[in-house]
């Protein structure tokens, strides 16, 4: 099979597009539990970089990357007892599915919605997972309290046009969000109030302290924490993606009323349970991903350029497997 793999160890352990490529491996077996899935789609997570940051030191090589994938289950391992073939859209733990086929444990795989074609499908997982995660903390629940105001900071890369639709889906009535001027319409249309562009006002100029239940960081910058403890009501809450964004003691101290969480979605957020949730909102038409471009596994370096760019409209998607007349659900 063809898979993009970093071919070996850089021992500046940074991401270097040059070690990417794409090269022919054998295909895995699955074990106990696992599945072995024919990849239709996959896209780009920052992590899908960063990770070789975070565990490259540790790795054998060539060794695969890619975390999402939508597909179809080719065969089943020893002790599978939920799946036989089926169209499927998950994030799994131990990756390598920018590849034509991927093992992945039968636990994290949920059924697609037959509403979204296979590349939405492979582009959601992760940023749906992290949203629903993160706001579900938030709001103590699957639905927020009566008149909840939520910020999204960076409401149009791929977790912040998650984390605006989710919040509106839980009941949010008031979202606002930071963006760049070019994506204030995109932003508007899936569901922001209020919109602020970031190169020219400061969020936390704009908005009166203690006026908002909710910030949801899909940003990260440092200090963020510390201007968004100062306009979060009374006991409210702040979610960052990045630990380094969290508030500072002294802000905390000040502060022992707001809730604070930074999760590590990538891995721990992925069981089916949580995608037959994003799949339902899915099938209620108040999620939906947009998919900025698209680029086959042949061009993993030009995906992964345009995802390290940083200004992504939603998602890069991959496409690995195009006729979607071969699924078969
Ligand atoms: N903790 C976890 O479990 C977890 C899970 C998923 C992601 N993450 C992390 O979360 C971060 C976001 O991920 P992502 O997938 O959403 O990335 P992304 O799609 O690459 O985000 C790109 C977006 O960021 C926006 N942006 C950049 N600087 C901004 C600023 N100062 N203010 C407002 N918006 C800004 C850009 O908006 P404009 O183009 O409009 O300027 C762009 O649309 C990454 O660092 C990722 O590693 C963490």
């Amino acid at each position: 099979m063809r898979a993009a793999v970093v071919v070996n160890r850089s021992w500046d352990f940074k991401f270097h597009l040059e070690k990417i490529a794409v090269m022919d491996l054998e295909i895995p077996s699955p074990g106990r539990g696992e599945v072995l899935v024919r990849v239709y789609a996959s896209n780009i997570n920052p992590v899908d970089h960063k990770i070789v940051e975070l565990a490259g030191w540790s790795w054998t090589y060539p060794h695969k990357l890619g975390y999402d994938v939508a597909g179809v289950v080719q065969s089943v391992g020893v002790g599978c007892t939920r799946l036989k073939a089926t169209s499927l859209m998950e994030a799994p733990t131990t990756a390598g599915t920018y590849a034509q086929y991927a093992v992945v444990s039968e636990s994290i795989l949920g059924v697609k919605p037959e509403s979204i074609s296979m590349l939405e499908a492979g582009a959601m997982p992760m940023v749906a997972l992290t949203g629903l995660e993160s706001l579900t903390w938030a709001a103590g629940g699957s639905q927020f309290g009566k008149n909840a105001t939520v910020l999204v900071l960076g409401g149009s890369g791929g977790t912040g046009h998650m984390g605006i639709q989710l919040a509106k889906a839980m009941g949010a009535s008031w979202i606002i969000t930071t963006c760049s001027e070019t994506h204030v319409d995109f932003v508007r249309q899936l569901g922001a109030d209020q919109v602020i562009d970031y190169h020219k006002q400061n969020y936390y100029d704009v908005l009166l302290p203690e006026s908002v239940d909710v910030v949801y960081d899909c940003v990260g910058l440092n200090g963020t924490g510390d201007h968004a403890f100062n306009i979060i009501k009374k006991h409210g809450s702040f979610v960052t993606l990045l630990q380094g964004a969290k508030a500072s003691i002294s802000t905390r101290l000040q502060r022992p009323d707001v809730h604070e969480y930074a999760p590590n979605c990538v891995g721990t957020c992925s069981q089916h349970q949580r995608i037959d949730t994003v799949a339902s909102f899915v099938k209620e038409g108040k999620l939906t991903v947009h998919i900025d471009q698209v680029f086959g596994l042949e061009d993993i370096v030009k995906a992964f350029n345009q995802s390290l760019a940083g200004h992504t409209t939603g998602k890069v998607a991959l496409q690995i497997l195009g006729n979607e007349s071969e699924i078969l659900v």
